[in-house]
């Protein structure tokens, strides 16, 4: 498949996140397995195909109305008789309503931060105090995908679902146009992961994202992703992939003793 990566810096004026620096906080888990594929970032029953079912509901401040959907986070509980002191990597698939906790971990990734043998200890305790920084994700083999939602309806609507988004990103935009044309069509996000516009144009279909990392943000363009027959249900790949890393200054978190 044809890809081209159009690189377009230019300046956003985000706040300084500093998603990498190191957070103190609690975490709890999921109780229902049920829970994990219901999740409010859409991705169903996907989601427990993700990073070895290590998936993440995170409060407001993390899910940002969807765009934290993705995104991963290396947590680990500080009490070191229970857990090690690598923790471990959780994917974000929902959005934590609960005030008490950052992070409400499937029973699989609470579990993961815990020392051998001490699984079903972590799970009586319930809640544990953690620390936790955002980190790339990594889909070594895996391209971004594209989902098209069921739905859509041909030539009326369409609505995708963003998958394997790499690196330590957000996705802000998305435009979508026919292939070959320059008649770009801005996408709303509908809610989590899910992006959708009215004015679908016909033909096959390229995307345009607009890629944030820390600072900088910049166009990344598929140049062919759907083709004129697509299907609602059907997952498509883009041809690219998306790995940036945020590289804004985290002073004075830079001194983290958390590496
Ligand atoms: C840490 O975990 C161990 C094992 O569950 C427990 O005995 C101990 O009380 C915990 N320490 C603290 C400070 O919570
Ligand atoms: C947390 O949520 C509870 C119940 O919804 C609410 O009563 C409380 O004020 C909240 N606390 C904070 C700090 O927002």
């Amino acid at each position: 498949m044809a890809t081209f990566l159009c690189l377009f810096f230019f300046l956003f004026s985000f706040a300084t996140a500093c998603d990498r620096c190191v957070h103190q906080s609690k975490a709890a888990f999921f109780s229902k397995a049920a829970a994990l594929s219901s999740g409010a970032c859409g991705y169903g029953s996907l989601a427990i195909g993700f990073n070895g079912g290590q998936l993440a509901a995170a409060v407001p401040s993390i899910y940002k109305d969807g765009a934290g959907c993705g995104a991963c986070f290396q947590i680990r509980c500080k009490n070191t008789t229970l857990c090690s002191s690598a923790g471990t990597k959780v994917i974000i698939t929902d959005l934590n309503r609960n005030n008490q906790t950052d992070f409400v971990l499937s029973s699989r990734a609470f579990m993961a931060m815990a020392n051998k043998g001490m699984g079903q200890d972590i799970l009586k305790r319930g809640i544990v105090d953690v620390e936790y920084k955002r980190v790339p994700c990594e889909y070594k083999n895996q391209n971004l995908a594209v989902r098209v939602e069921e739905s859509s309806q041909k030539a009326n609507y369409l609505a995708i679902k963003i998958l394997y988004q790499g690196g330590q990103t957000e996705i802000v935009a998305i435009d979508v146009a026919q292939v070959g044309s320059a008649n770009w069509g801005f996408m709303s996000r509908n809610y989590g992961a899910v992006w959708d516009t009215s004015r679908v144009p016909a033909g096959p279909l390229q995307f345009r994202f607009v890629v944030t990392s820390g600072y900088d943000g910049k166009y990344v363009w598929a140049q062919k992703v759907l083709p004129a027959d697509w299907k609602a249900g059907v997952t498509y790949d883009s041809g690219i992939q998306i790995s940036d890393i945020a590289q804004e200054g985290c002073s004075p978190c830079d001194g983290s003793i958390w590496k």
